[in-house]
């Protein structure tokens, strides 16, 4: 028997099963009681582990690092313009040398392709880090964070206001309908889910059972909910679409009212982060000099407020994707599932 998990690559949810990612949520569970009680957990001793990114990162390049430091593993950085990836060095040609080098890679960048063709070329198992397409270890986390939450997952619903077309977007859709958890992406129309990501979620929630809403209707997309969640209004790549975004999306920001709105007073707030919430950045400074706002997806106070989660499951972004790495790449048993 040979253990589950192993060797494979971790590119998009729509690969796993509703088990399958449940035992990584649980996996993570379990890695986050170990480093609570200091019991080692060296699962990748003597494994080097590529970080290859082409867009910027504060928590899944801090996660994979620390994760593969606590595994027993080692870790290197390499940013897009530390190689000769993409100017003089084709994809197909770095996977190659990097699986004759690393045990493990992982990507965030653009192109989807781009995480397909290195787990092809390379035949290590590749993580991915953020593309344009998905965040999939984004998910991982933020429903651990939730099942933390409310101590179970099936029946729980979440709405995502913002751009309903991005990454985070499109995984949570599609994971929350693997999962059995009902997800309302409300939006304009402009900027809702394709046909084809809808379709994807829908022959997924067919079989678990989740509710899937999509409307530009803030009401009717937020009442009685249980998670409201939202990302930026301008994903990375994308800044210059801020100006159109901002009258787009003002009404689906997350402020108070509407928190209220959802008219459950047991409602959580999530956010992948980083936030537009208050003027302590350079790029919020150019914003409010530009447009004259000083907050975009979520209001200061709903940042602050206790109902707010999102630090919680920033942390939880180490424990799960160490849970991946184990899985897949790890000393460790998992059966068949
Ligand atoms: N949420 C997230 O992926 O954060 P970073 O961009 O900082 O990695
Ligand atoms: N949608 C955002 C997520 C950042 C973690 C982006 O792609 O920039």
């Amino acid at each position: 028997m040979s253990s589950h998990f192993q060797g494979k690559s971790f590119l998009k949810e729509i690969d796993f099963s509703k088990k399958e990612l449940e035992t990584l949520i649980d996996l993570a569970a379990h890695f986050k009681y170990l480093k609570q009680k200091n019991i080692p957990h060296q699962y990748l001793q003597g494994k080097n582990i590529a970080l290859l990114f082409e867009k910027t990162s504060t928590r899944t390049r801090s996660s994979f690092t620390v994760a593969a430091n606590d595994l027993g593993a080692h870790a290197e950085f390499l940013g897009k313009n530390d190689i000769q990836f993409g100017k003089k060095e084709s994809l197909e040609d770095t996977a190659k040398v990097f699986g004759r080098m690393y045990d493990g890679i992982e990507y965030r960048g653009f192109s989807q392709e781009t995480v397909e063709g290195l787990a092809k070329y390379s035949g290590v198992p590749v993580w991915n880090g953020l593309t344009d397409d998905w965040h999939p270890t984004q998910m991982l986390a933020d429903f651990l964070t939730i099942k933390e939450q409310f101590n179970h997952l099936e029946g729980i619903t979440l709405a995502y206001l913002g751009d309903g077309r991005n990454n985070v977007a499109n995984s949570l859709l599609v994971t929350g309908a693997i999962l059995g958890v009902n997800i309302h992406i409300v939006a304009p129309k402009s900027l809702q889910p394709t046909s084809e990501i809808q379709a994807l979620a829908q022959k997924k929630a067919d079989e678990s059972g989740a509710e899937l809403l999509i409307t530009d209707n803030v009401a009717q997309g937020v009442a009685g909910v249980d998670v409201l969640y939202t990302d930026v209004w301008a994903s990375m790549g994308e800044e210059e679409t801020f100006e159109e975004r901002i009258k787009l999306l003002t009404p689906y920001q997350i402020n108070a009212a509407l928190v209220a709105s959802t008219h459950n007073d047991q409602v959580i707030v999530l956010h992948d982060l980083p936030a537009f919430h208050d003027l302590k950045t350079t790029m919020a400074q150019e914003i409010y000099q530009q447009f004259g706002i000083q907050e975009m997806e979520i209001t200061d106070d709903v940042f602050h407020a206790p109902y707010a989660h999102q630090f919680e499951q920033a942390e939880n972004r180490l424990h799960t994707i160490k849970a991946v790495m184990a899985a897949t790449l790890g000393h460790m048993f998992i059966p068949e599932i």
